[in-house]
């Protein structure tokens, strides 16, 4: 009997291709999430569960799935799986590291650079008919070359935005728990702790995964530091910056701008007040989007539900050392 798998949502034709031949597979083909009650009913005879970070795989959901070997996430953050209760339970979790490390940082940097010369506003600006003639003085924004960009967070995709901040003569500093004096080297950048790295920078990048240790690790304190010109992007995730404290420090100019791909929550409710801010450009959680490298972790994602199903040790997996169940 093929393995009976739940894919949450639509999937690129590639990694159906891989799925379905060898599985009893049913794929969620709605834009929303499953609600959490069908999903609770689905996985009660699931061996395996192919998941967005939308889902919210938790103890509840795993003790509703007695058969569950291994639920791959499309996406490399997993903080919406709780991985030590499903260590605990002979549950396989993989994620998809690395394909999207380059995307990322491109998207990081697009946002910084939006950011920095003002872009989006450009556009408004254009659109509302005020665009008369041109002046001298309109729209004036922070020059990227020259500037120090600070990351906070050097995994790989903070390594590769440093890479791109190299390449526009700009200096980089770091904060990172890790210290990696071989990047330092490499890249040609600089370890700090964060509140020197966030007192220096004109740039603020936050590449760090959410943990109980990161979680409105951005809030006021922090924000109160940064340079009054400074601009902050965020492409990790929502709740690592403290949203409220970020709209006070943006309205009352205690930092220049923000550019985020991420929200808490997703999405951003309409009335949320930084939508009201020129000087806030917000991304609907998009920087891994581009056809190549969507492909390539749905495709990573199926070769990691697969890999559980058959009692293999994932290609990438988020707890290797569990002992998955039968
Ligand atoms: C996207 O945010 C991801 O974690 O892949």
């Amino acid at each position: 009997m093929k393995p009976k798998v739940f894919v949450t949502r639509m999937l690129p034709q590639k990694a159906l291709d891989l799925i379905l031949p060898v599985c009893d597979a049913e794929i969620w083909q709605e834009e929303l999430p499953p609600p959490r009650d069908l999903l609770l009913s689905k996985v009660r005879d699931l061996d395996g569960l192919l998941s967005l970070l939308t889902d919210k795989i938790d103890a509840t959901l795993m003790d509703a799935a007695p058969k569950l070997k291994v639920v791959s996430n499309c996406a490399v953050g997993f903080d919406n799986i709780d991985v030590p209760a499903a260590t605990q339970r002979g549950i396989a979790v993989g994620n998809t590291p690395g394909v999207l490390t380059e995307t990322t940082a491109d998207f990081a940097f697009t946002l910084l650079m939006a950011a920095a010369r003002r872009v989006v506003e450009g556009d408004r600006y254009t659109r509302a008919g005020k665009w008369k003639t041109w002046g001298l003085t309109v729209l004036l924004g922070q020059d990227i070359h020259g500037a120090t960009l600070g990351l906070i967070g050097l995994g790989r995709i903070g390594a590769a935005m440093a890479k791109r901040a190299k390449g526009f003569d700009m200096r980089v500093m770091y904060y990172d728990p890790f210290r990696r004096e071989d990047l330092e080297k490499e890249l040609g950048i600089t370890y700090s702790d964060l509140d020197t790295v966030v007192r220096q920078a004109d740039f603020v990048s936050v590449h760090v995964p959410l943990t109980n240790e990161t979680r409105k690790l951005v809030n006021q304190d922090l924000l109160s530091k940064m340079k009054q010109t400074a601009i902050i992007v965020n492409t990790s995730r929502g709740p690592v910056v403290d949203q409220a404290a970020l709209y006070a420090a943006l309205r009352d100019g205690v930092i220049a701008g923000a550019a985020l791909d991420v929200t808490d929550p997703e999405p951003i409710a309409l009335n949320d007040p930084l939508l009201t801010l020129e000087n806030c450009i917000v991304a609907p959680h998009i920087a891994s989007a581009s056809v190549t490298t969507r492909t390539k972790m749905a495709t990573m994602a199926a070769e990691n539900l697969l890999a559980g199903l058959r009692g293999e040790k994932l290609p990438t997996p988020v707890n290797p050392e569990v002992k998955q169940r039968n």
